[in-house]
């Protein structure tokens, strides 16, 4: 098999990169480990940067998401019992906050490059990569019959997330990695939205955070031992916990509902530089994961493939590799920005373990900040809606 660019992964830096390329008449093919159905059916987060949803309308899969996503003019920070509404559409001017699921976006994106006659193989298995430094690199797996293949390539699109092979063919890559020791329980549960926009909670007995997905289902998180099992948080002991911690003093009422989905993830902040190799290139989760206090992870993943495909669009149209050998230092700046942002809202929202009480009043004193003063305000709004995608 032959293809221009070969894109390992069906997350959103796979998809996105495979759509965007097509609309510049440059072939690819996806191989994805997973079956289409657990892609279309794996549960992760949900906000989207506002140029995320420019560009998913402008490029043609934004139909359904102008329908039944959620919009917002802004988040709720709570602390000491009180509510912070932080007006993110005044202090942009005028940008919003976005929810739809993330495999609400894959759905999307798969069902439009199928539509348009796109090579996707879901159930693929051992992935190797091979001839990195010549002109046509080439990738070896098992097709979802076990039957072996190899796709022929210009180049090689690693977006396999945190855990898959194609970083680990960048040799003598540099990594920046840190765990925090503690995680997110996320559920979703039938239940009436909380309030007209997402509520941060920094609560004495942990983080809470409660979005949403529709006027049915909710999207609830709670601050864990990333280590609990899930069978120690029965839905009465999540309910509870959840209504601790976002009690205010004037008497916020939480209305629960059944649980129809329990899961727990771990949370680290991590980098590779750099995100190329020969004709390889990393893209999104592969190269740099972000703890998901800011809603940044798919956003991020975006803003690399979108840099990736004009790379390759340069190439194809003008025979000009410049911005192919410019790649990983134009993500740069962007990559560390959205990092850093995810590590300060989680120090500032999370209790951290072994914390002594100047930790915590540092911790509130950014809070305060945050929320009276209109120039920090600002700086999180900015960053919380995204900075626009060539920044
Ligand atoms: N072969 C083929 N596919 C693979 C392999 C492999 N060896 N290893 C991993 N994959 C697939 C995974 O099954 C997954 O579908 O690559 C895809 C990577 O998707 P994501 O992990 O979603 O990463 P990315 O597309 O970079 O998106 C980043 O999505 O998952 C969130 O938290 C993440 O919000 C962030 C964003
Ligand atoms: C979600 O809705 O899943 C969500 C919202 C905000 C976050 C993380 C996840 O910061």
């Amino acid at each position: 098999m032959r293809t221009q660019v070969g894109i390992i992964g069906a997350g959103p830096a796979g998809l996105l990169l495979s759509h965007l390329l097509a609309l510049e008449g440059i072939e690819s093919v996806v191989l994805e480990r997973k079956s289409r159905e657990a892609v279309e059916g794996t549960i992760k987060a949900g906000v989207l940067e506002h140029w995320v949803v420019d560009l998913l309308r402008e490029t043609g899969v934004g139909e359904r998401l102008d329908r039944e996503a959620t919009f917002h003019d802004g988040i709720e920070l709570r602390f000491l019992g009180r509510g912070h509404f932080i007006d993110m559409r005044r202090l942009t001017g005028g940008k919003g906050v976005t929810i739809y699921a993330q495999h609400e976006v894959l759905k999307d994106l798969i069902a439009s490059r199928l539509e348009k006659g796109g090579t996707l193989y879901f159930g693929v298995s051992g992935v190797e990569l091979d001839g990195l430094n010549g002109p046509h690199p080439s990738i070896r797996f098992r097709n979802h019959e076990g039957q072996p293949q190899e796709l022929v390539c210009d180049f090689i699109a690693g977006c396999d997330g945190y855990h898959g092979p194609s970083r680990s063919y960048i040799p003598n890559r540099r990594e920046y990695l840190r765990h925090y020791p503690f995680g997110w329980l996320g559920i979703l549960a039938e239940a009436p939205p909380a309030a007209p926009h997402l509520i941060y909670t920094n609560h004495e007995r942990g983080f809470a955070l409660l979005s949403t997905r529709t006027s049915k289902i909710q999207r609830y998180y709670l601050q864990v031992d990333p280590h609990d099992d899930l069978a120690e948080w029965p839905d009465d002991r999540i309910w509870d916990e959840l209504k601790a911690r976002v009690a205010t003093e004037d008497g916020f009422h939480l209305v629960d509902g059944p649980i129809f989905q329990k899961n727990i993830v771990a949370m680290r902040s991590f980098v590779c530089e750099t995100m190329q190799y020969g004709r390889l290139f990393i893209a999104g989760d592969a190269a740099h994961t972000v703890p998901p206090t800011g809603a940044k992870g798919l956003n991020l993943a975006a803003a690399d493939v979108v840099k990736l495909a004009r790379a390759f669009t340069r190439y194809y149209q003008h025979h000009d590799d410049q911005g192919l050998e410019t790649y990983s230092a134009q993500c740069a700046r962007r990559v560390w920005r959205a990092e850093h942002f995810s590590w300060f809202m989680t120090t500032m929202l999370h209790r951290i373990p072994g914390e002594t009480e100047i930790d915590r009043k540092f911790q509130l004193a950014q809070l305060e900040y945050v929320v009276r003063s209109e120039a920090s305000a600002k700086s999180l709004a900015e960053n919380y809606v995204g900075l626009p995608p060539d920044w």
